[in-house]
C-alpha cells in the first residue's frame, strides 16, 4: 500500500543566505505543512528574521530552494508572493500613523475587489474588538502594542493560506502577549498555517503544534510541541550550537 504524503504547504531546503558576503543562512530546511503552527525560536541574531526576509523574497538566496504551494517562489516579486497567499508581518512594522485604523485595514487589502474590502476589515476586527473600538483613530493615537496588533490585523485582511509573524510579541506586556498569540491559534484552528517567529519560549510552545530552533544560523532542533523537556532541550541546542561554531 501507498501512501501519498501531499507536499508541505511551505518547502525550504538547503537553503543558504546572507547580507552581501556575510552568511547567515547555513543550510537551512525547514518545513510549514497546511493548518499548522510552527514556532520558529531562536536566540536574538539565529537568522529568524532573516530567513522569514528570503521566504518572502525580500532577500535573495544564495542557493537552496522554496516551494510555496507546490511552486518556486526564486524571481517572483514580493508582492506577487503575498498575492499567492503568503503574508509576512514584518518585526517591528509601524503602521501609518497620519491614517485611521480603519483605513490602514483597507489599504492592507489594496488589492482584494472592492466589494469584497469593507468585509476583510471586518473580518480582521473580529479578532481584535480593542481595534475595533478604535477603528476612526489615527494609527498615532495607538499605543506601541495596538500598533503591533494592527500590523497583525493588516496581514489578517488578505486572508493568507500562511501567515508569517516576526516576533509579534516583541515590547508587548504579558496581556497582550497573550492576546496576539491568543489570535495566531485561532487563525490557526480557521485552517491559516501559522509561522511565528519568538523569543519566548514557553508561550511560543504552548500554542504550537511543532517547533524549530534556529541558532547561528543552523536549525538546531525540530520537535513536536507536545514533546517531554522540550524547553531544556531548546536550551541545550542553543548553547549547542554556539559550541559548535566555535571549533
Ligand atoms: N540588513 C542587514 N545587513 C547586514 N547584516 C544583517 C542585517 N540584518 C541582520 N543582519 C545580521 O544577520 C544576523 C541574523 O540577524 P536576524 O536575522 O535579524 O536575527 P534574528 O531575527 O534571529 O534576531 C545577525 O548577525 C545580524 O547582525
Ligand atoms: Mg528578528
Amino acid at each position: 500500500m501507498s501512501i501519498l504524503v501531499p507536499e508541505p504547504l511551505l518547502q525550504v531546503r538547503d537553503l543558504r543566505a546572507g547580507y552581501g558576503n556575510v552568511a547567515v543562512l547555513h543550510d537551512v530546511s525547514v518545513e510549514v505543512r497546511a493548518g499548522e503552527l510552527l514556532a520558529l525560536l531562536g536566540p536574538n541574531g539565529a537568522g529568524k528574521s532573516t530567513l522569514l526576509r528570503v521566504i518572502s523574497n525580500l532577500l535573495p538566496t544564495a542557493s537552496g530552494s522554496v516551494r510555496f504551494d507546490g511552486r518556486d517562489l526564486r524571481g517572483r516579486s514580493p508582492r506577487d508572493v503575498v498575492r499567492n497567499g503568503l503574508v509576512h508581518v514584518l518585526e517591528g512594522h509601524r503602521v501609518f500613523s497620519g491614517l485611521s485604523v480603519r483605513h490602514n485595514l483597507l489599504l492592507a487589502g489594496y488589492d482584494v475587489p472592492r466589494s469584497e474590502r469593507a468585509q476583510r476589515v471586518e473580518e480582521a476586527f473580529a479578532y481584535f474588538p480593542e481595534l475595533a473600538a478604535k477603528r476612526d483613530d489615527l494609527g498615532s493615537l495607538l499605543s506601541g502594542g495596538q500598533q503591533q496588533m494592527l500590523a497583525v490585523a493588516q496581514g489578517i485582511v488578505r486572508r493568507p493560506k500562511l501567515l508569517m509573524l516576526d516576533e509579534p510579541s516583541a515590547g508587548l506586556s504579558p496581556v497582550l502577549v497573550d492576546r496576539v498569540l491568543a489570535v495566531a491559534t485561532r487563525l490557526k484552528e480557521t485552517g491559516t498555517a501559522i509561522l511565528l517567529v519568538e523569543q519566548l519560549v514557553e508561550k511560543s510552545i504552548r500554542c504550537a503544534d511543532r517547533v524549530c530552533a534556529l541558532a547561528q544560523g543552523r536549525i538546531v532542533l525540530r520537535a513536536d510541541a507536545q514533546d517531554a523537556d522540550l524547553v531544556e532541550r531548546i536550551q541545550d541546542a542553543y548553547f549547542g550550537g554556539s559550541l559548535e561554531r566555535s571549533h
